[in-house]
């Protein structure tokens, strides 16, 4: 995990005396934000801009006309520089800090104790947005998205919770029942009823679902397909979901940094698979996600790329309903697709690449029993999931069918993950490039597909793999499978 140099943290400046030294714009732009809080705000300059001094004539200010003296941070909750003169702000840094007293020097880190972060105020919803000084641009932009996304009167409905709360507290005792209803209250038909300011309509919303609350609460499970690794590559709806999880139960391909949309205080159950390591048995799985239904929680199901492809989601399905629990399948992004787009590899092309399909290099004991002769055809294209294992004997299987050992290989190794890898090659090339290369996976191998005919859109992020030594004579590899080549004639 990276280190976090700087804290979020909101500080309660509720009647709190806060100083600000300088009478400038900067000044004037920190003032104004403070005006905001309920804080006590003294400014200290030798002249003042005419909306400070306006303020003051508000009574919302109180400004000392005349240089900083040391003694103005007698009292002070926090201090802000601000003077445009490089000397005053570090005079106001030493000095706040040998106090103690929390200080900012506006432009000036390495003076700061804390740093101003961009906010998006919908008091009493605030978010506030940090760089840690490293691209304050990035901030404002994130900001201007977020300011979009949130509703202007948000803060009527965060009000409107508050003044719920203890009221829902005694009429929903149970706290996962309470935090569901809350759930519902906030993203659903209530929300709208609120934010549109239909009062009516809000309040018997309010009273159905009260009186739903109280009743036993039933869980549900969704199985969500987290993607291949990026998280930006989550869809709307596996974000929603997630966020409304009580419990995770997680795979082990499911990039940890997915779990960072989750809630805090969501449980999480880790029931990864390794490749001929521990696992947790499917069986096991399946009795994990029945029971923390049936305890009324609202199970996320998160596993790697899309849930349907290789990833077992029919058995889990079958076992939840055969239970009687409700559940639901989000797609996700899966390996093939995330991994083609990375390296600019199209899965079809116009008259090139008509058809174009999965499948699995492992079978329950070893390679599986695929159409050979189908895959190996002159235009076949196919991605082949948990083939790295059984790269030389997928290769054999394909040449011994009569494939092209010039058919054109591409591996993506690790897909949108910060250590990919993506090298091309050729099936006479494939047990070569992966033992040479050492790729230990999770990775993705597509055969038939002409990179070069394609044109990949990323040439630059593909290596490119030569076998250097000649083949044996007897493909060592290839074991019993009998070659064309070596046939007897
Ligand atoms: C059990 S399957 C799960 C597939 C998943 N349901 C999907 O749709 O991507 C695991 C295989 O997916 C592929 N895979 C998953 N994540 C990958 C990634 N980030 N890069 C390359 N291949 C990946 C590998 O072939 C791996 O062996």
């Amino acid at each position: 995990m990276r280190h976090m140099r700087y804290f979020p943290l909101f500080a309660d400046l509720d009647g709190a005396h806060v100083l600000v030294v300088g009478g400038g714009e900067q000044a004037t732009q920190k003032v104004r934000l403070l005006a905001k809080t309920g804080a006590h705000i003294t400014v200290v300059a030798e002249s003042v801009t005419d909306e400070l001094a306006g303020l003051e004539e508000d009574n919302a200010i109180w400004i000392v006309l005349r240089t900083f003296l040391a003694r103005d941070l007698e009292g002070q909750r926090l201090a802000f520089a601000a003077t445009g003169d490089a000397a005053l702000d570090l005079a106001v840094s030493r000095a706040a800090r040998a106090r103690g007293i929390p200080v900012n020097v506006v432009d000036r880190p390495e003076l700061s104790t804390f740093i101003m972060p961009a906010i998006v105020d919908r008091a009493p919803v605030t978010v506030a947005i940090g760089t840690e000084g490293a691209a304050p641009t990035l901030a404002r932009e994130v900001k201007t998205r977020l300011e979009a996304l949130l509703p202007a009167n948000l803060g009527a409905l965060a009000r409107r919770a508050a003044d719920l709360r203890a009221a829902v507290a005694r009429a929903v005792p149970d706290a996962l029942a309470r935090r569901h209803l809350w759930q519902r209250l906030l993203a659903g038909p209530f929300r709208h009823a609120v934010l549109g300011g239909a009062e009516a309509e809000a309040r018997s919303i309010l009273e159905a679902e009260l009186e739903g609350a109280a009743r036993p609460a039933v869980g549900r499970v969704h199985l969500i397909g987290c993607g291949p690794g990026d998280p930006d590559l989550l869809t709307l709806k596996a974000l929603q979901r997630l966020q409304e999880a009580d419990v995770l139960v997680v795979d082990r391909l499911v990039d940890r940094r997915v779990l960072e949309y989750a809630r805090r205080d969501a449980e999480r159950i880790l029931v990864g698979k390794t490749p001929r390591g521990p696992s947790t048995p499917q069986a096991e799985i399946n009795r994990i996600l029945v029971r923390e239904a049936r305890a009324g929680k609202v199970v996320a199901r998160l596993k790697g790329g899309d849930p349907f492809i290789f990833g077992r989601a029919g058995e889990e399905m079958a076992a939840l309903q055969a239970a009687g629990i409700a559940v639901e399948v989000v797609p996700g992004i899966t390996a093939a697709h995330a991994c083609a787009a990375r390296v600019g590899l199209p899965v079809t092309l116009r008259e090139r690449v008509r058809h174009f399909s999965v499948v699995t290099g492992a079978g329950a004991d070893g390679v599986p029993d695929l159409d050979w002769q189908a895959l190996a055809r002159p235009g076949a294209a196919f991605a082949v999931y948990m083939g790295l294992a059984n790269a030389p004997l997928l290769r054999c299987h394909l040449l011994a069918a009569g494939a092209d050992p010039a058919t054109p290989v591409v591996v993506v190794e690790n897909g949108t993950r910060a250590d990919e890898r993506a090298v091309a090659t050729t099936l006479a090339d494939l047990t070569d490039c992966v033992s040479g290369l050492a790729i230990a996976g999770p990775a993705v191998i597509f055969v038939g597909l002409d990179w070069v005919q394609a044109g990949l859109a990323r040439p630059e992020h593909v290596a490119v793999h030569r076998r250097l030594r000649q083949p044996a004579a007897r493909d060592r590899d290839c074991q019993d499978i009998v070659l064309p080549s070596e046939a007897a004639p």
